[in-house]
């Protein structure tokens, strides 16, 4: 029984300070709908206006979120859409990783946005 609580408490030593650091889903939107939301939408269904003059025009258009399904790997380990994907795609562009030039660079973010507006991505997620 000793082990078994000490299991427990060695596990929530673990995971209670990353989900302390985790992003603030609220605060992402907020720097989402500044930045991001003439493409991909309120919603984050890549809706937005620009993001629909993009597919009319054959461009691709922007990820939609409430899927949740993501295109690049941006440090090649196998898998799309990690949040090290995410941060590159939105620090470096889409166009650095074989994507669009249309998803450009997004200069002047803290750490902290970054988290933030993961989180939200990810909160869209239907
Ligand atoms: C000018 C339009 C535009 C703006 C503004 C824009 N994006 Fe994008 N975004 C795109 C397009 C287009 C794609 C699809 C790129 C592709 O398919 O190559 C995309 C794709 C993405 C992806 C998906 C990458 C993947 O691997 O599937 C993420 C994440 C993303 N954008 C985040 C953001 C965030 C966060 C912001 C705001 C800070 C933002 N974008 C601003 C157009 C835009």
């Amino acid at each position: 029984m000793h082990r078994f609580f000490t299991t427990i408490l060695a596990i929530a030593a673990i995971t209670i300070p990353s989900a302390a650091f985790a992003g603030d889903a609220a605060a992402g939107k907020a720097k989402f709908l500044e930045l991001c939301v003439s493409c991909h939408g309120e919603g984050g269904k890549g809706d937005g206006p620009t993001g629909k003059a993009l597919a009319a025009a054959g461009q691709p258009a922007p990820r939609d979120f409430t899927v949740g399904d993501f295109k690049l790997d941006t440090d090649g380990d196998g898998k799309a859409g990690t949040d090290a994907d995410l941060k590159n795609v939105i620090t470096k562009g889409a166009l650095a990783y074989g994507g669009s030039a249309m998803m450009a660079p997004v200069q002047g973010l803290s750490d902290a946005d970054l988290e933030n507006l993961i989180a939200f991505i990810r909160s869209l997620k239907q």
